[in-house]
């Protein structure tokens, strides 16, 4: 669109960002052409300089741009068999750095949303302890508070890919993932209030969904690092992710972190719940199941190219990736294009945090080959992340849960990526 009014003199633009004539180093002649050809999105004036836009009253609380309405939550319907007990994926293709936004957190849920007014909200201590209390989320927030950001992982997470490749995206295979800043108190503070007796080893946390869900966790941890959390990345927790208390186990699977957390009993031993026995435990090739697997091993993946992020570009491009340790903080990721003959060490950046995600980049030419892209953490334990053959030779393919087996892309030379597996 051209505005009469105000007419742009085209080449003493082009000569002031220095595009007229010769081509700048590091482009292509095709750019190189185009940028001699009057570009109407740099000549014209547009609707968005023409008009007024919005103004502050508009928008009370804000969302994205209608021009990401393609970045959200997804899920695959045939894997449950109904909305209200199921899961939806993180599109991890689509962020960036290590904070996942509140409203792109992946969800879990045994019975669907439990909306909760807080001021109905009542946490119980009750069991083992001295002094059975019962707090009031205003009670809780008179607490001494605590801030950090770890991940939260679903023991189920890339579950469907324990026979083989199956789900064509990272957001289906890895988005069971998601990292936030927790604003919370120690579960610590509040067990000192009611007073663990001596024998008490373990505590049963239970939340006020329809599933009630709940499950058993040892004292031990529950002392160390677990907070109570009402908040994340800065503001209320949201109601998909327990609002207004959930439980924070860093490192340790998603499971346990029970959302719209309701009472915690302190007892001698587990509870031997459902989410204990018959789910989340881990069935081995000779029948028998490893329980009680609490810690997220060392994983990571490549977030683009994947199958939902292909490449668009021959030439410059930037491969980017996650992983994640819940034994500690990531010390190098290794980079493969050629299905892990060879490696190369991808650069971190941004914070690398304790049982955190991090960041990692390999920026690289690419002339159109055929690549089979891989990404292998390892962390600050020494622990190096294994292959799917090597996982498979140890705990058969049984299990749906801890599988933080190598992931391969297969990038084709046009670009476009597939889930697929080497051997
Ligand atoms: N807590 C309650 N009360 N009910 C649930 O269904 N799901 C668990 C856990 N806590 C669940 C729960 C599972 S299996 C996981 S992986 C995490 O919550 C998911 O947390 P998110 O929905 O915030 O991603
Ligand atoms: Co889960």
């Amino acid at each position: 669109m051209s505005n009469p009014a105000h007419p742009i003199d085209r080449r003493k633009f082009l000569r002031a960002a220095g595009l007229a004539g010769a081509a700048l180093p590091g482009m292509t002649t095709l750019a190189a052409a185009e940028a001699a050809k009057p570009d109407p999105l740099i000549t014209d004036v547009q609707d968005w300089q023409r008009y007024l836009g919005d103004g502050v009253d508009k928008r009370p609380y804000g969302s994205p741009s209608k021009f990401e309405k393609h970045v959200v939550r997804r899920d695959v319907p045939w894997l449950t068999a109904s909305p209200e007990s199921s899961v939806n994926f993180t599109p991890l293709h689509e962020l960036e750095g290590i904070i996942t936004p509140s409203g792109l957190c992946f969800e879990r849920h045994h019975s669907g949303i439990a909306e909760i007014n807080p001021a109905d909200h009542r946490l119980m201590i009750n069991g083992l302890v001295e002094r059975p209390l019962v707090f009031t989320m205003d009670d809780i927030k008179r607490m001494p508070r605590v801030n950090r950001i770890c991940f939260l992982e679903c023991a189920a997470n890339s579950g469907m890919e324990w026979r083989g490749a199956q789900l064509n995206g990272c957001q289906f295979t890895h988005g069971m993932v998601h990292n936030v800043m927790y604003t919370g108190v120690t579960l610590k503070t509040l067990l000192d209030e009611a007073g663990l007796k001596p024998t008490a080893k373990w505590l049963m946390l239970e939340g006020a969904d329809a599933a009630g869900m709940n499950r058993s966790l040892p004292v031990e941890k529950a002392l160390n690092d677990v907070i109570l959390a009402f908040a994340m990345n800065g503001e209320a927790l949201r109601p998909e992710q327990g609002y207004p208390l959930r439980a924070v186990i860093p490192g340790w699977e998603g499971n346990l972190w029970v959302k719209w957390l309701r009472r915690i009993e302190a007892g001698d031993k587990p509870w031997q719940t459902r989410e204990e026995t018959s789910k989340y435990t881990d069935l081995l090739a000779d029948g028998r199941s490893r329980r009680y697997t609490f810690i997220m091993d060392a994983k990571s993946v490549v977030t683009n190219p994947s199958p939902q992020a292909p490449l668009k570009f021959k030439g410059r491009n930037v491969l980017s990736g996650l992983a994640w340790s819940g034994r500690g903080t990531i010390k190098r990721v290794d980079v493969s294009i050629d299905g892990g003959q060879n490696w190369q060490t991808a650069r971190i950046d941004g914070p690398v945090l304790d049982k955190s995600l991090t960041r990692f980049y390999v920026d690289f030419d690419w002339d159109g080959q055929e690549m089979m892209i891989q990404s292998r953490a390892m962390d600050s334990s020494g622990y190096v992340q294994p292959t799917k053959e090597e996982l498979r030779k140890v705990r058969g393919v049984n299990s749906s849960y801890h599988n933080n087996g190598i992931q391969t892309w297969l990038v084709r030379s046009n670009g476009e990526t597939e889930n697929v597996e080497i051997g």
